[in-house]
C-alpha cells in the first residue's frame, strides 16, 4: 500500500495563474528574439547571432563534447533536443556494446558541432555535425540541419519554399547518379526530411547513410533553383544581397602543413594580438603528433582544414588511398582538436574528378587559395610582404604555412600591412558566406530579368 504523504496543494487565484501563462509566453518569445539577434555588422553572410553553449563530458571510456544553440522557445527547442537525444543515445549504445575495447587509453569520442547560416531575409538554419569515433577508424558521421522563420516562429522544410519538388528531386537524383541505393531512394521520395542549407549562391544538401563514409554534400547553383523558388523566398535572397556592403575589403588567411610544435604557437600569438581569426589546413600526421599544438589552436577559435594525413599528391594515388588519407586525416584532427574539419585543402592545390567526388562523399568543400605568399620557397619577411601586397584583393584566400619561422616572423608586418589598407580578416567559411551572397548578384539579376 501506497502511504498517503500530507500535501498542501496551494491554490493560485486564477489572475495570478493568467500572469503567470502571460508572463511566461512573453519572456519566452523575448528569449527566442533575443537568442536570435540579427547582427547589422555581418548582415547577409552570418548575420543571426545565436549564443551557442558546449557541454563535454569526461569518463573512462568515453568523451563528449556536445555544443547546442541556447534557445528558450520550447516549442523551437525540442526537435533540436531529440535529434541530439538521439545522437546521444546511439553513441552510448555503440560504447556498451564495444566496453571490452575501451578504457585504458583508448576512449570513444562524440562530437556534436553546430552553427548558424542564413539563408533569407527572415530564415536561416541551425545546423549540427555529429562524429562519433567507437572502435571504427572512419567514425560515424550525420549533418542534421533546422530551417526556422524568425518572422512566424517556426520550422521551415524545403518543400514550404518550393513551387514544384519534381525537377529538384531530378536534379539530385542526376547528381548522385554514382550512388543509387535503397536507401536513397527512399530519402528521395521525402524532400520534407532532407537536411539544407540556402543562400545567395547555392542550395546545399547533405544526405546521410547513403554512403559509408559519411554525409553527401550535394550543391545546387541557385541560378538553376530559381525557377522552382516560392516568390517570397526568391525575393528575400535578393533583398539579403542587397543589404550586403558590397566592395568591402575582406580577405581569409589560411595556414598550411601544420601544426608544428615551434612556429604555430608563434603564430597564434601574432593573430591573437591582432584579434584576427585564420584558418589552419593541418596535416592529419601532425596534429596526431603534436594534438595538444592542434587543440591549442582550436581553442584560440581559429577554423581548422584537413590538409590529407600524409601530404601525398591526392590525384597520384587512386580512389582507395586518396579516402584512406582524407578519412584518416580527418580523424586525427578530430581527436585532437575535437573540431570536425569540413573543409579539404588537397596538397599541392592537386584536384581532378576523384578528388571531388570524395571530398564531397564525406561533406566537405574543397578550398584552394588566391594568392600564394610563396613563404616556402622564398623564406623571408619582406619578399612575403611584397608578394601578398602585390596579389592581394579584396575577397582573396591567402596561402601561408605555419611550419617555417620565417612565416611567422613575417606576419606582424604582413597584418600590420594589410590593415592599413583597410583590409579585415575571416576564416575561409565566413569569407565564403559573404562571397556567396555578394557574387550570386548579377548573375541572379539577369536570370530573374532575363
Ligand atoms: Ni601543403
Amino acid at each position: 500500500m501506497l502511504k498517503k504523504i500530507p500535501f498542501k496543494r496551494i491554490r493560485w487565484p486564477g489572475w495570478v495563474v493568467l500572469i503567470i501563462i502571460g508572463f511566461s509566453f512573453v519572456y519566452g518569445m523575448a528569449q527566442l528574439v533575443d537568442a536570435i539577434r540579427f547582427d547589422p555588422e555581418s548582415e547577409g553572410a552570418s548575420p543571426v547571432s545565436i549564443d551557442f553553449k558546449t557541454e563535454s563530458t569526461d569518463t573512462d571510456t568515453y568523451t563528449m563534447s556536445i555544443k547546442t544553440p541556447v534557445m528558450e522557445d520550447p516549442q523551437i527547442k525540442k526537435p533540436l533536443k531529440d535529434w541530439i537525444k538521439k545522437e546521444k543515445e546511439d553513441f552510448l549504445k555503440r560504447v556498451k556494446e564495444n566496453k571490452k575495447e575501451l578504457g585504458e587509453g583508448y576512449r570513444a569520442h562524440l562530437i556534436i558541432q553546430a552553427d548558424s547560416r542564413k539563408s533569407t531575409h527572415d530564415t536561416y538554419s541551425i545546423m549540427f555535425h555529429s562524429y562519433q569515433l567507437v572502435n571504427d577508424v572512419r567514425g560515424k558521421e550525420h549533418v542534421k540541419t533546422f530551417t526556422l522563420d524568425v518572422s512566424e516562429e517556426k520550422f521551415v522544410k524545403l518543400p514550404d519554399i518550393m513551387t514544384t519538388n519534381d525537377e529538384l528531386i531530378q536534379m539530385i537524383r542526376t547528381r548522385l547518379q554514382g550512388q543509387p541505393n535503397a536507401e536513397l531512394q527512399e530519402i528521395l521520395k521525402d524532400p520534407a526530411s532532407w537536411n539544407w542549407t540556402l543562400n545567395g549562391k547555392a542550395l546545399t544538401l547533405y544526405f546521410n547513410d547513403i554512403n559509408e563514409a559519411g554525409p553527401t554534400r550535394v550543391e545546387l547553383p541557385i541560378h538553376a533553383l530559381l525557377p522552382y523558388l516560392d516568390d517570397k523566398t526568391a525575393d528575400d535572397l535578393e533583398v539579403a544581397e542587397a543589404s550586403t556592403g558590397m566592395g568591402e575589403k575582406y580577405v581569409a588567411l589560411t595556414f598550411d602543413d601544420g601544426p608544428d610544435p615551434y612556429v604555430t604557437p608563434r603564430i597564434l600569438n601574432v593573430l591573437k594580438e591582432h584579434d584576427v581569426k585564420a584558418t589552419f589546413f593541418m596535416l592529419g600526421s601532425q596534429a596526431e603528433k603534436y594534438p595538444a599544438v592542434a587543440k591549442s589552436v582550436a581553442e584560440a577559435g581559429h577554423e581548422i582544414g584537413n590538409h590529407t594525413d600524409h601530404h601525398k599528391d591526392l590525384t597520384k594515388i587512386g580512389r582507395e588511398q586518396m579516402v584512406q588519407e582524407v578519412l584518416a586525416s580527418r580523424q586525427k584532427i578530430t581527436a585532437a582538436t575535437e573540431e570536425i574539419p569540413v573543409m579539404l585543402r588537397p596538397p599541392y592545390g592537386a584536384i581532378n574528378r576523384d578528388v571531388e567526388t570524395v571530398a564531397n562523399d564525406n561533406g566537405t568543400s574543397l578550398v584552394l587559395w588566391s594568392v600564394d605568399s610563396l613563404d616556402w620557397k622564398n623564406k623571408n619577411a619582406a619578399a612575403i610582404h611584397s608578394v601578398v601586397q602585390k596579389e592581394i584583393a579584396p575577397g582573396a584566400i591567402i596561402l601561408l604555412h605555419d611550419v617555417h619561422s620565417t612565416t611567422a616572423d613575417a606576419l606582424p608586418g604582413l597584418l600590420t600591412l594589410l590593415e592599413k589598407e583597410g583590409y579585415e580578416f575571416l576564416t575561409v567559411s565566413q569569407l565564403q558566406a559573404k562571397l556567396a551572397v555578394e557574387t550570386a548578384s548579377p548573375f541572379y539579376g539577369s536570370m530573374k530579368k532575363g
